[in-house]
């Protein structure tokens, strides 16, 4: 094409010479390039055009350029170059886009993009397949990753060595390769075992370049290498041996704890108090012989209602019952949830409970609880019992501490809830008392650690991860439905604010009960008879007589008093006039 360019340029007759440019005189000489003795070929602008108005065909096809120095239907072929030969793949023109047919034909007919398939042959990839490469691969100078991976003895649905290989199975086997299989770019590895095999490895000290497996991330092991996201949570719990609650005659007592049943007791007692003296000297069922008052008392704090006729009383009565209403109704549904659903109990009620005593404690041999009991809850090590197989665990809960046995085991809750799963006698007992999880570790600042969490949280989005997690660790031989580990009494705090408003109603009542009982005395015996020398014991007799007395027989003591009183005062008078008249 340029040959053909150039013989046009050349039939124009057209001097090949040089002028120096105007535009590079006035640079500067100073520095490697000297501008100014730099000259410009003066046919340019022909030799352009020569270019742009050449028409021909040649090997690629019809050669043009359109007005705007395009080229007219340009079209490429795609070639895969596959060592050191290479085989078609299609073509492209800006006309169809990548298309295995040919160019020439798909310009003959009508220009119409969405009928044109946009494919081209399969491409032979580097290494004789066709599969498409993710990416670069990780850089490691061409080596592979190192990867080392727990050789456990127990629990091996997490991680398991495939006997007589490097291979692996597990739980965490499995998110490993998913979350790789995520990574934009191939991570060459090779998964090495570590541990002797006899017992689980701990773990801590690792000379690779990844490790992977059953590791929880723990501030301990965070100084020493880079964690990805956990890919399951697994705080500590305690496991311990549980037994049914039996019905017993005494479940009737179980719906409040013993301080709430005290508190209740004492409330009816003192309500009826209350109500005895609001209501004892204007109501006959509150006078008569002491044992015909003491049933009043206790009965007339349950049904305070029942005629009740003081104007105090009837004030206290609404929120009386209203308190016996909610009580009674919460006793009712604590009972009927304690009789109809099995209940478990456990004498290892959670981690403090473990701490409190001096009983032995067994831990998963080469897991960090034993360095977290010890170091971050002060547990002595002599308490500590090691255990590798989860048979181990379960004679040891059935031994019991007495028989060379534990009273629990500490370990974290993937683990319990596995061993759980086949062993109905036991339970999880308490809340899990720390947040680990498990990740994969790396060298410190290494990218892949966080190329990994990438995945691992696209793992956990797409449920990928829950899929795996109930391909391998989701069974439950025992049906926990319907079994309550721990009864649920009702406490005494749920009740706190309702007694709290009782007795503030009663010491109100109370109060104005003696406020206004103090001004009738003082009014009845303020007189100088009665006030004379009376001591203070004398006086506060008085009162309390006056208490005791029936209103209607105060009041009819009063009126013939008065009358009494009247009838001397006129007796008095009658006298009087009677000697002043004899005088006169
Ligand atoms: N999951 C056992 C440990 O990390 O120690």
């Amino acid at each position: 094409m340029l040959a053909r360019a150039i013989d046009a340029f050349l039939d124009h007759d057209a001097n090949i010479s040089f002028l120096a440019d105007p535009k590079l005189k006035g640079s500067s000489s100073k520095g490697a390039l000297r501008l100014k003795t730099m000259s410009v070929f003066s046919g340019g602008e022909l030799l352009l055009n020569s270019i742009i108005n050449v028409v021909m065909s040649g090997v690629t096809g019809n050669f043009k350029f359109t007005s705007d120095r395009n080229l007219v239907n340009p079209a490429f072929e795609i070639i895969n170059v596959v060592g050191t030969g290479f085989k078609r793949t299609g073509y492209w023109s800006n006309y169809s886009g990548l298309s295995v047919s040919l160019p020439e034909r798909l310009y003959e007919r009508p220009a119409n993009h969405s009928s044109f398939k946009q494919q081209l042959y399969p491409v032979v990839w580097p290494g004789e397949t066709t599969k498409k490469p993710r990416g670069w691969v990780f850089p490691q100078n061409g080596r592979q990753l190192k990867i080392a991976v727990p050789s456990r003895v127990s629990f091996q649905d997490f991680v398991a060595r495939v006997t007589g290989t490097d291979m692996f199975t597990g739980y965490c086997i499995d998110v490993f390769f998913a979350a790789v299989n995520l990574l934009p770019y191939a991570v060459p590895y090779q998964l090495i075992p570590y541990g002797d095999g006899r017992n689980n490895p701990s773990g801590t000290e690792l000379e690779y370049d990844a490790a992977i497996g059953d590791i929880a991330i723990t501030t301990n092991r965070t100084r020493m290498a880079d964690f990805t996201q956990p890919y399951i949570e697994s705080g500590l719990v305690v496991v311990a041996p549980i037994r049914k609650l039996s019905s017993s005659a005494w479940a009737f007592l179980r719906p409040f704890t013993r301080e709430m049943w005290c508190l209740s007791g004492v409330f009816v007692l003192l309500g009826g108090a209350v109500v005895w003296i609001l209501e004892h000297r204007i109501n006959d069922d509150f006078r008569g012989p002491p044992s015909k008052q003491i049933i009043s008392l206790t009965s007339r704090s349950i049904h305070a209602g029942e005629r009740t006729i003081g104007a105090l009383g009837r004030l206290m009565l609404p929120l009386w019952l209203f308190a016996v209403l909610v009580i009674k109704s919460s006793y009712t549904a604590s009972l009927t949830s304690i009789l109809t659903v099995q209940q478990l109990s456990s004498p290892v009620k959670g981690i403090q409970s473990l701490l409190k005593g001096d009983e032995r404690i067994g831990y998963q041999q080469g897991s960090f609880a034993r360095d977290y009991l010890v170091e971050q809850l002060g547990v002595q090590e002599s308490r500590l019992v090691p255990l590798r197989l989860p048979e181990d665990y379960a004679k040891a809960l059935n031994d019991g501490p007495r028989h060379g046995g534990v009273a629990a085991i500490v370990d974290e809750r993937a683990y319990a809830e596995l061993f759980l799963s086949t062993r109905c006698e036991f339970s999880i007992v308490g809340p899990e008392f720390t947040k680990n999880g498990w990740g994969f570790a790396f060298p410190k600042d290494s990218p892949l650690a966080i190329d990994m969490s990438t995945a691992i949280l696209t793992l956990s989005e797409n449920g990928d991860l829950q899929r795996i997690h109930d391909k391998w660790l989701l069974r439950s031989a025992c049906s926990s439905q319907g079994a309550k580990l721990q009864v649920d009494r009702l406490p005494l705090t749920s009740f706190e604010g309702l007694f709290s408003l009782c007795g503030l109603a009663c010491l109100v009542a109370l109060l104005i009960y003696f406020t206004k009982m103090i001004y009738l005395f003082n009014q009845r015996y303020s007189e100088p008879e009665s006030s004379g020398q009376s001591s203070r014991s004398r006086r506060l007799h008085m009162f309390l007589t006056f208490a005791d007395e029936k209103e209607e027989a105060t009041k009819a003591r009063s009126i013939s008093r008065e009358t009494e009183w009247n009838s001397c005062t006129s007796m008095e008078q009658n006298a009087s006039t009677f000697s002043s008249q004899r005088a006169s």
